[in-house]
């Protein structure tokens, strides 16, 4: 049995694909179009998914788009009488998901009743709080999704047990932790639609001096759920203003805080103007009322539940800073957040909602890789570099794995940048080792070399590191699993000098554990650096430089010869910037792999 989700007309457009209860292929459209976010009918997404499956459209049996309509009705029609324009676009909304089979055919030109396909329309955080439990390892989980806004409501939470979530309760619009955090992120200068985890790595340089300010804009509610106080926000007047419909522009999202917010903080911030601590210390503080809220409500879903495991979904539950403080601050004992937490998500959650709720059919999947994203074969990666040789500024060879390994780590070890692309993409926002630019994380200036040559990235934003699961007790205070870079933990005292480039000015680090079994080579890789290094330990960032991170070879190519990166690792391929192995000072293991 074949069901396809498909988060379409909504930011983060994406597809994922399952066969008998098992996911075979989860892609944002973003990958494929090379659109950042991308919106719109997600057709490539949707056509690299039929492809890994070996189906056609008409093969499917269930289509699921995580969206209804008829949520949350009576709340929509109260705002809809207020608000003639936001009546306006919700009809206009409505008609794109009530076409939607016809628009698929269309896509690909098929006949509309050749798609025998049954849809299924699941209420936004209902995709969520699926997309999360059931590809967990739990059997028994609280689970809560947290997000802007979605079908309505912003907040939702219940109980997993098996192959059923019973929902208990939700937040409604336009009380929503997601705008508060959209909306400050917007008063401090940062205007672009996803810039939030920007904000919360520069909430590590202030302190929450305005405390008794957010009181007022954001306050918990007994025993849970809490209101915004909206007064400082605009979104409940006009309508949140959201532009993401299609899939050639990324969204762009309106003003969301109110003048009175200026009044009671000062002046916001213009996107050009300086940091200062006023800034630094508003984001300490949005980030510490974040917190305060989602713990307090996770504890009362604690208690309410008795779980001692936690699934998270929802845009909020990006927010690595705040997941990294639920183990320490509430009873749970496990967290998971699966790779693309955010509206991607939304279509594997849709379509496992529909294999278990709907079709009540019993679990059989555990999500413990990211790699669901389209990979390319060694003859494909030959072929594009046979097109590039001609105008070529560097070596390549062909090595096996042992010698890949280790000329890699050593060219790690003495600084270089290298991007390292294997197997298939990553399936959410985070590089996991597939499609990651890699660093020594011991070189404590490797975070300014970066930004300088190839990421232009806002130096106070930190960069992530990737250790060996079994070495994470070594150089953190806590040892939980963190395969999709989704917790942020203390570094210990005596190893923050050894991976100066990784640890963030507040002691913590985003981490990736990198497990031996689900990630094996990205693993060994680790294994060599610190074999050679003594620290199992390499920092991981994105591959790409201001756009999507690059899925095919020719990307992973376009950026490397672009920028400064030195090496680039495609497959079994290793390619060296001339510039780089001046001859008579190779290293043994680059000598030994050139005479191959
Ligand atoms: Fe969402």
């Amino acid at each position: 049995m074949i069901i396809l989700g498909i988060n379409a007309y909504h930011a983060n457009a994406s597809a994922a694909i399952l066969v008998d209860g098992r996911l075979v292929a989860a892609v944002e459209e973003e990958r494929l179009n090379r659109v950042k976010y991308a919106a719109g009918m997600p057709t490539l997404a949707i056509q690299y998914c039929l492809q890994a499956a070996g189906a056609k459209l008409t093969d499917v049996d269930h289509i699921a788009i995580p969206r209804n309509p008829w949520a949350r009705l009576g709340t929509k029609l109260l705002y809809a009488l207020r608000m003639p324009r936001f009546a306006v676009d919700r009809i206009r909304v409505l008609r794109r998901f009530t076409g939607i089979k016809e628009e698929l055919a269309a896509a690909f030109h098929l006949d509309p009743k050749s798609i025998r396909a049954k849809f299924h329309r699941v209420e936004h955080h209902r995709a969520h709080l699926a997309s999360a439990f059931f590809v967990s390892p739990h059997d028994r989980a609280a689970v809560l999704s947290a997000d802007g806004l979605g079908d309505f409501a912003s907040t939702m939470w219940g109980l997993g047990e098996g192959s059923r979530i019973r929902v208990t309760g939700a937040v409604a619009f336009p009380h929503s932790l997601g705008m508060f955090y959209t909306a400050l992120t917007q008063y401090l200068g940062f205007w672009k639609f996803g810039d939030e985890y920007k904000v919360m790595g520069l909430a590590a340089y202030g302190s929450p001096a305005y405390l008794d300010e957010f009181h007022d804009i954001v306050r918990l509610r007994d025993p849970l759920g809490f209101r915004l106080g909206l007064s400082y926000f605009t979104h409940h007047l006009s309508g949140p203003q959201m532009t993401w419909r299609k899939a050639n522009e990324t969204p762009v999202l309106g003003r969301l805080f109110s003048p009175y917010l200026e009044h009671r903080l000062g002046a916001a911030r213009a996107a050009s103007q300086p940091l200062d601590d006023r800034h630094r210390n508003i984001a300490a503080t949005m980030q510490v009322s974040l917190e305060k809220i989602l713990l307090a409500n996770l504890n009362a879903l604690q208690k309410k539940t008795g779980a001692k495991m936690l699934c998270l979904a929802g845009g909020v539950a990006f927010n690595c800073v705040a997941n990294g403080k639920i183990l320490e601050r509430t009873a749970f004992e496990r967290v998971y957040v699966q790779p693309a937490a955010g509206d991607a998500g939304l279509s594997l959650g849709a379509a496992f909602f529909v294999h278990h709720q709907i079709l009540r059919r019993p679990r059989s999947f555990i999500m413990d890789n990211a790699f669901w994203g389209p990979g390319f074969k060694a003859q494909e990666m030959k072929e594009v570099l046979a097109k590039r040789q001609s105008s070529a500024q560097f070596i390549v060879r062909e090595l096996d794995e042992q010698a890949l390994l280790q000329v890699t780590a050593e060219h790690l070890a003495l600084g270089r940048v290298v991007g390292w692309f294997q197997g298939r993409t990553e399936w959410g926002p985070r590089a996991l080792g597939n499609r990651s630019i890699l660093a020594d994380p011991r070189r404590s200036q490797m975070k300014e070399i970066l930004n300088d040559r190839i990421k232009h990235r806002e130096s106070f934003r930190p960069f992530a590191p990737s250790i060996l699961e079994e070495s994470s007790g070594e150089y953190f205070e806590r040892t939980h699993p963190s395969s999709f870079m989704t917790f942020a933990f203390n570094v210990r005292q005596p190893k923050r000098a050894v991976i100066p480039a990784v640890t963030h000015v507040d002691g913590t680090a985003r981490l990736q554990t990198v497990n031996r079994i689900s990630h094996p080579l990205f693993w060994r890789l680790i294994r060599t650096f610190g074999d050679n290094t003594g620290v199992p330990v390499l920092l991981n960032t994105s591959f790409n430089d201001n756009e999507p991170i690059v899925c095919r070879p020719e990307e992973a190519l376009d950026c490397f010869e672009r920028t400064k990166m030195d090496v680039l690792v495609l497959g079994n391929f290793i390619l060296e910037k001339q510039s780089l192995v001046p001859s008579g000072e190779d290293s043994p293991a680059l000598m030994e792999s050139k005479v191959r």
